[in-house]
C-alpha cells in the first residue's frame, strides 16, 4: 500500500485571541514548510476557535495550511441556539472540522451517534470530517482499549465516509494535555486495528488517515510518527507554539 503523507493538525481548543492568531499563523506562514513543497513531510491544518475562523481564513491566504473548526452542528440550520452549522464552516474557509473529541464527549455528553450525525453534517457540507476516538484510563486498565476504540469507530463513521472526506483520530483520553503519551508499542496496536475496521468499513479504507494525538511534542514526535498506520497527529498544546508544532512536522518522515 503506498505511504499515506502525514497530516499534522492543531487543536487550539478554547485559547487564543485575534492577535494570537494573526502571530501564530504569520510565524507559520513564515516557515514555509508548507508553501514550496521542497522536502515536505506533512500537511499542516490549523483549528481554531469559531471566532477567529473568518480572520484566520484571510491569515491563511497565500499558503498551503489548511483550516479546520472544532466542532459543528448534526443539523443543516435552524432553531440551535449557540451551534454552528458545518456550511457556515464551509461558507468561512474550512476543509476539516474535528468531531468527537473527548472533551465533547465528556464536557458535552457527547454519543458516537451524535457524532456520526455530526460527521455526516460535515460531509455533506463538502468538509473533511476529523472523528477523534479514544479510551480512558480506566478503560485502558481493565483492558478493553481495543473494544472501546472498535465501538466508537464503528458507531462514530456515517455511512457514505471515504478516503475524501473522512480522517481519524486515535486520541488515548489519559494521554491528552497530560504530558504522558503512549508507547510506540500501543500505538501501534491500536493504529493497526483502526486500519483493520476501516478496511472492512468505509469505501477506500486504506486511504484513510488514522492521526495519533495525546501530548505530541517535537521531543516525541518522530518515535509517534514513524509507528505503522501513523498518519500524522493531532497536536494540542504543542500547536499554539509555531515552533513546536513546526518541529512536529519537521519530524514527519
Ligand atoms: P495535547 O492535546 O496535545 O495537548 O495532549 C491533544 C488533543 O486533545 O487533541
Amino acid at each position: 500500500m503506498a505511504k499515506l503523507r502525514h497530516l499534522v493538525a492543531g487543536n487550539w481548543k478554547m485559547n487564543g485571541s485575534r492577535s494570537m492568531a494573526a502571530q501564530l499563523i504569520a510565524d507559520l506562514k513564515a516557515h514555509d514548510l508548507n508553501a514550496g513543497g521542497a522536502g515536505l513531510a506533512a500537511d499542516l491544518l490549523v483549528c481554531p476557535p469559531f471566532p477567529y475562523l473568518i480572520h484566520a481564513s484571510e491569515f491563511l491566504m497565500g499558503s498551503n495550511i489548511a483550516l479546520g473548526a472544532q466542532d459543528c452542528a448534526p443539523q443543516e440550520s435552524g432553531a440551535h441556539t449557540g451551534d454552528v452549522a458545518a456550511v457556515m464552516l464551509k461558507d468561512c474557509g474550512c476543509s476539516h472540522v474535528i468531531v468527537g473529541h473527548s472533551e465533547r464527549r465528556t464536557d458535552h455528553g457527547e454519543s458516537s451517534a451524535e457524532i456520526a450525525a455530526k460527521a455526516k453534517a460535515a460531509q455533506a457540507a463538502g468538509l473533511i470530517a476529523i472523528v477523534c476516538v479514544g479510551e480512558t484510563d480506566r478503560q485502558r486498565d481493565a483492558g478493553e482499549t481495543l473494544k472501546v476504540v472498535e465501538s466508537q469507530i464503528v458507531n462514530s463513521i456515517p455511512a457514505g465516509s471515504t478516503t475524501a472526506n473522512l480522517v481519524i483520530a486515535y486520541e488515548p483520553v489519559w494521554a491528552i494535555g497530560t504530558g504522558r503519551t503512549a508507547t510506540a508499542g500501543d500505538v501501534e496496536v491500536v493504529h493497526a486495528h483502526i486500519r483493520k475496521l476501516l478496511l472492512a468499513g468505509v469505501k477506500g479504507g486504506e486511504g484513510v488517515r488514522i492521526l495519533y494525538g495525546g501530548s505530541v511534542k517535537p521531543s516525541n514526535a518522530a518515535e509517534l510518527m514513524a509507528v505503522p498506520e501513523v498518519n500524522g497527529a493531532l497536536v494540542g498544546g504543542a500547536s499554539l507554539k509555531a515552533a513546536d508544532f513546526l518541529g512536529i512536522a519537521a519530524a514527519c518522515a
